[in-house]
Parts: C-alpha cells; structure tokens; sequence
C-alpha cells in the first residue's frame, strides 16, 4: 500500500548562503535563558542555528534521503562518517572526485565522524590521524573530526587520562591537516572523571591552529551512558567538561538524539545533538516522543501525532511492508525531533528553558534522579568543576522574567529564582532613613500574609497603617515561594505565581520563617505576622509622604539587589524624586530632581535607566572596568556598581550615537554583569559611551567575535561632535 495522499515535496527550499569568509566558523550567541543559548555557526554551507540535531546519515543506507530532509524537514545540517566513506572505494573515489556534497546529495552543512567510534565498537581502525583529517578536507567537508581515542566508563583512570592525552596531542597536527577550509570538531575524553573532563576541555579548547583552534568540542564517550539511561553521570560530564571549554565554542553531545533529553540538556548548555535514533528505532518498530519512545505493536492510537501519521491508523502502519513501515516512522521520528528542538528554542527565547527541563523530567526515573541531583548542585556548588559550572549558570541567569510561573514543587530550585534570593541575601539592606526622617534602628518585622498580588491593591493601606503605628518597620510580603520585601513589588515571578487564590492564604511555617528572616539579615528583630485590614483607615488619606517613600524605597532596593548600586548611591541618584504613574496606579517614570533618570520595567518589576541615570550612575566610579585577563586585586563588594562593559576606541564614534556593542570590540567587562539587565559601555577612561542591555556574560564577551555583546539604549554622544 502506497500513501497516496502524501503531498509531494517540491523544492520550494533555495541553497543555503556561505559564510562571509571572515566568518568561517564563529560561533555567535543571539540569546541565552541560564546556560541555554540561542546561536548559530557560520560555515560555508550556511548556518547552523543552535540548539539543533544533526541527523546521522549512512552513506550505503538513507532511510530518508538527505535531499527530503533539507527540503521538508528543514535540517540544516547533517553528520556522516568519513571512515566509512574512506574505506569503500566507491564512495571515496566519488566523494573525492565531485566532493561530500553532491555525494550525499545534500546543500547544506555536512558534518563527518572520523572512524573513532568504530574503533570503540570494533576495537580498531586501519586509518591515521593525518590521513583521515586530510580525507575530509579534501571530500569538502564542513567540520570534521579528528581521530579521538574513545575513553570508556568502565576504563581504568590510567587509561582515561591516556585518552584524554593522547587526543590532545594528535590535535596540532589534525588541526594543520584541517588547513584553512575544513573546521574540525575536538571532542572531550575522560570518562566518569570530573576532574579529566575538566582537562580535556581545557586542553582542547586551548589548542590554536594556524587558522584557528577547534571549532565545536563533542563530548565524547557518553554513548555507553545513554545507551544504559545513566544520565545523572551523563549530566555530570556535561558540567565538569563546561567548566573548562571556552564559552565561545559550540558544545556536541556526541551520540545524543533522543528528544527526551533534549530540554535537560539544553538547559545546561549544549548546542548540538546528533543521533540515529530516529532511523534506528524506525527499524525496531518504535515511535520516538518528546517524552520517551513507544512501541508500535503496543498502541491501538497514536500517542503523538506528526504529519507523517495523520493518514494512518497504527494497524496500517502494522500491516506495511518492513520497508515502507520503516520509512514512515523514520519520519515521524524526524519530525518530532525537529518539532521538540524548535520547542526548547522557543523556551530559550521566552526564559522558559528550564520550566520545559523541570516538566520533561517527570517523564523517566532516570531522567527525574538526573534532575534532583542537578537541583542539589545548583542548591549547594561543590569547589569541583560542576561546582564552577553550576556557579556560572546561577549568577548568569537573569533573575526576573516576564510572565507567571505555575506553583510546583521544584519551583523554588529554578535557577533564577535561586539567583535573586541570593542577590536578595546579599544586597538587600534595611532603610538608611524612615519616611519621619528618623534614621535610628528598625524596631520591628511586619509580615503580611494573605496577600495576592498586586500589593499596592491588597496591601498597601495596611502598610502604610504599620508604618503610621511606628515609621521603623520593615514590610515583608508573605508569598507562595517565601518572603519578599515590599519593595520588591512587581518583580516576577514573586508577583505572579500561578495557583489558586487560597494557596496565598497559608501562612509559611514558623521555622521557614525564621529561616529567611536570617538570611535578610532580619533575625535579631521582633517579627509580626498580619493580614491585610478589610479597607482603609481614614489616617491612610494623609499618607502621601509615606507612599512617596515606599517608591523610593522601591527604586533604591532595586537598584541595589538586581544591579549591585549601593544603597547610598541609589539614595543620592534618587534625591528629590518624583515619579509619574499609570492610570493603574504604577510608577512609570522617576525623576530625580526634576530630570528623568529611571523607568522601572512594568513586565517584570526590574529597573531601565534613561541616559541622564546612566550618566548619573558613572560619574561615581573613579576608575574604569578591568581589561580582561586582569586581576581583579581587592576585597570582593556586595554592591560592586552597575555593570561596566569596556569597547575599544574604535567602536567609540558608533555606539556613542546609539548603535549596538558587537562582540570583539569588548575590552573589558565587570564580572558581575547579568545578561538581560542594564549596564553602562564605558571608553578606556571609564567615560561613559552609551548604557542598554547586555546580551552576553563578561566571560563570553571575552571570548567571542561575532554577535551583539550589549544592546545599545542610548548613545552619550550623540548630541556632541565625537
Ligand atoms: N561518536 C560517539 N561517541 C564518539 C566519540 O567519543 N568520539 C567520536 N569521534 N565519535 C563519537
């Protein structure tokens, strides 16, 4: 039976661009939610746009034909093996003569293995490590790979580090074969061995060619784990190799493809999958889900669909021929590949990455154990490598986000929300003065409870009846997910946790209470515990001069906790301030002094400055950023300052008239930059050249030499002649 309804594929699909030649294997970073980033690659045979899984093509046996997945299933890219190509005759003979393209029949990138896990599954392979770098130059491949020496699990750490060595020295040569055309991949060895993990991606990633250095690291040796659905260890390489490779090369999980792992580990930073999976469970009868794989001799309905299976009942699929059935799973398998990829980046792009890791984990034991003990990690960061990596994904998550968040067990593990209590722990300090201009000790804790968001409506006359009671009292808000200043109004998801209503009416247990009052430095004070009064008391009407310091209070705690200001710097850029509101009562603009400086963000509760904020801001530093690879010589401060990015002179007539910081004209930057919030861009004097959003970490920006670095505001210069 032949699916006659199947729309034909027309080639609707142009070529891929090449690359600029400059651009030959960058890598640039568009967006990043965590470690997750949004990228894309640049060869010659077009883009890569990362996350993405390059299908493993045999050359002797296409179940879908390379040309069909260019054109219908939109893959951008593919991966083949060299080795095999270079023992058949036919196929080298061909591939040398006419090139890898026209042999696979494919436009876009070609990716080639190097007969490595051949000789993990047979034990050895006849080809060099020159002579098969050469091979898939010559055949035109975009990004090769050079002959690794697989390091197994269950290898002796004798043998591990042998491994890890020996790939690293056959790298300056593989990388002089490579030449100027081909890239090459350098894969990551070490076994189980954090530590060896470590040094080989510190190894390989340091390694420079005369053109450049390696330009994807694979992990490799991982297929035996996935194979036995060991990801915890899976996961813990992933960490320990992070550590070390340097931020702008792209990361593979060499043998990884199925969509179950996808989110997990695109949360924790990986670029690239490749797998067979989708023909190889094809050939076994089994239907690759976002959650798991299915057997089809087990299902009377599909419990997926994809366009592929619309026409079909499971019985017809059953009732095909072996051929036929094969290729219309191969199919779906491919479609839900490609669909759950463009789902994880679009959950990068909405900051919402991790949610989708934290919903997928429920899908297997392996996979949940895997979680929890990522959750442990990011909770309690060890001083070893996944300590490091774990550290960096937490303070380069952007602490707030737009929209609600549902209430769920793990939500209060999540990394951002992990990363704005500790900034919170850290930074937040009580009032320097109270709104009676008395500036002695607080006297007491207030905490409100039972109260849903929005606080200025259910709360607001309660708290301004506490502060009449005694002006000393500091405001605490009772949420879902622990306590939070008043102050802190507005930011997410604090002030939109989805759950029913009457979630926000029980109270916090006593010991967490105590708990987070100490980690705001709160313990030594009296606490109350209150609900928001029926209405307000007519003493409320005169209270315009505490309201307008709860703003102030609300601006200067911002600025301090979600941009390291110092409360008496934000005290001083707030002298005088007024603001105007919304007609829903919310503080859009701030003056200071009459002079527009700061506008809090309404989506989710952070802070935007004006050019005259900035301006303000960086005349109080004395000296500028770092240059990188400087050491940073002093004590480390809770409230290191606005984050500074450093450009170079030449890139200082542009970006002061308002356009965009690239990357590779970066300087220097303040290690405390957080991608997603305001930072200033200074010249090498530290005077200030523009402010907007930074894209990228500082550690990024030290590394990478494509791409937007800081999303330019405003320019400083732009009324002047620079
Ligand atoms: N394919 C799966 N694992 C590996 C690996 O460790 N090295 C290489 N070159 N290819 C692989």
């Amino acid at each position: 039976m032949t699916n006659q309804y199947r729309r034909p594929i027309v080639s609707t699909r142009p070529d891929p661009v090449p690359c600029r030649p400059q651009d030959l294997g960058k890598f640039e970073i568009i967006q990043r939610d965590g470690a997750a980033r949004i990228g894309r690659i640049h060869t010659k045979h077009g883009l890569l746009n990362t996350p993405m899984l390059l299908p493993v093509v045999n050359p002797n046996i296409r179940t879908i034909e390379p040309r069909e997945m260019w054109e219908k299933y939109r893959v951008e890219g593919l991966i083949t093996n060299s080795y095999v190509m270079w023992k058949h005759d036919d196929l080298s003979e061909f591939a040398l003569e006419k090139g890898v393209h026209k042999l696979i029949d494919f436009p876009g990138v070609i990716v080639t293995d190097s007969g490595t896990f051949q000789s993990y599954v047979y034990g050895d392979v006849e080809v060099g490590v020159e002579e098969i770098v050469e091979f898939q130059r010559n055949i035109g491949v975009d990004i090769g790979t050079m002959l690794d020496v697989f390091g197994r699990p269950d290898m002796s750490r004798d043998e591990l580090i042998s491994a890890v060595e020996v790939t690293a020295e056959r790298s300056p040569i593989s990388l002089e074969k490579a030449g100027e055309e081909l890239l090459l991949n350098g894969p990551i060895q070490g076994g189980l061995h954090d530590d060896l993990r470590a040094l080989s991606g510190e190894l390989m990633g340091g390694i420079s060619g005369e053109y450049r250095g390696f330009t994807v690291h694979p992990i490799g040796g991982i297929v035996p784990l996935m194979e036995n659905q060991r990801y915890r260890e899976l996961f813990k390489i992933l960490l320990s190799a992070k550590s070390t490779i340097p931020p702008n090369r792209p990361i593979h999980l060499f043998g990884c493809g199925h969509p179950l792992l996808f989110p997990m580990s695109i949360a924790l930073g990986v670029d690239i999958f490749d797998s067979a999976a989708y023909a190889l469970f094809a050939r076994g009868g089994r239907l690759l889900t976002p959650t798991g794989t299915v057997r089809l001799e087990e299902i009377n309905e599909w419990p997926y669909q994809s366009s592929e299976l619309f026409n079909w009942t499971p019985e017809e699929v059953r009732a095909l021929d072996s051929k036929e059935r094969e290729k219309i799973l191969a199919r779906h398998n491919l479609e839900v590949t490609q669909s759950e990829l463009a789902r994880c980046r679009e959950a990068v792009r909405n900051g919402k990455i991790w949610l989708l890791a934290e919903e997928r984990s429920h899908s297997s034991a392996q996979l949940r154990d895997a979680f929890l003990w990522i959750l442990e990690q990011l909770d309690n960061p060890d001083e070893g490598p996944v300590g490091i990596s774990s550290m960096r994904m937490i303070s380069s998550t952007n602490p707030v986000r737009s929209g609600g968040e549902n209430l769920v067990d793990d939500i209060e593990e999540r990394p951002h929300i992990l990363h704005f209590k500790s900034l919170l722990a850290m930074r937040w300090r009580i009032p320097g003065s109270w709104w009676d201009e008395s500036s002695e000790e607080p006297q007491r804790v207030v905490i409100i409870e039972g109260s849903k968001p929005p606080w200025r409506d259910s709360s607001l006359h309660t708290v301004i009846s506490c502060l009449i009671d005694e002006p000393r009292s500091i405001i605490l808000i009772s949420t879902p997910i622990g306590l939070i200043p008043y102050s802190m109004e507005d930011v997410s998801p604090w002030c939109h946790i989805d759950c029913a209503d009457e979630v926000w009416d029980l109270p916090l247990d006593e010991d967490e209470i105590i708990q987070e009052l100490y980690e705001l430095d709160l313990s030594d004070l009296p606490f109350i515990r209150i609900s928001p009064g029926p209405s307000p008391d007519e003493r409320i009407e005169g209270s315009k001069i505490i309201r307008d310091w709860l703003d102030r209070c609300s601006i200067v705690d911002k600025l301090s906790v979600l941009n390291g200001i110092a409360p008496s710097l934000g005290c001083k850029v707030t002298s005088e301030m007024t603001s105007r509101r919304s007609k829903t009562n919310r503080m859009v603009n701030v003056y200071s002094g009459g002079i527009h400086t700061i506008s809090p963000r309404l989506n989710d509760g952070g802070i935007s400055l004006t050019l005259e904020g900035a301006k303000m801001i960086n005349s109080e530093y004395s000296s500028p950023p770092l240059i990188f690879g400087e050491e940073f010589e002093g004590d480390e401060l809770d409230h290191p300052g606005l984050a500074r990015v450093m450009i170079v002179d030449d890139a200082i007539p542009f970006v002061g008239q308002g356009r965009n910081v690239m990357q590779g004209y970066v300087l220097g930057a303040d290690p405390h930059l957080i991608p997603g919030q305001p930072c200033l861009v200074v010249d090498s004097n530290g005077d200030l050249v523009a402010h907007g959003t930074s894209i990228t970490t500082a550690r990024e920006m030290a590394y990478l030499t494509k791409g937007l670095a800081v999303r330019v505001r405003d320019g400083a210069l732009k009324y002047s002649d620079a």
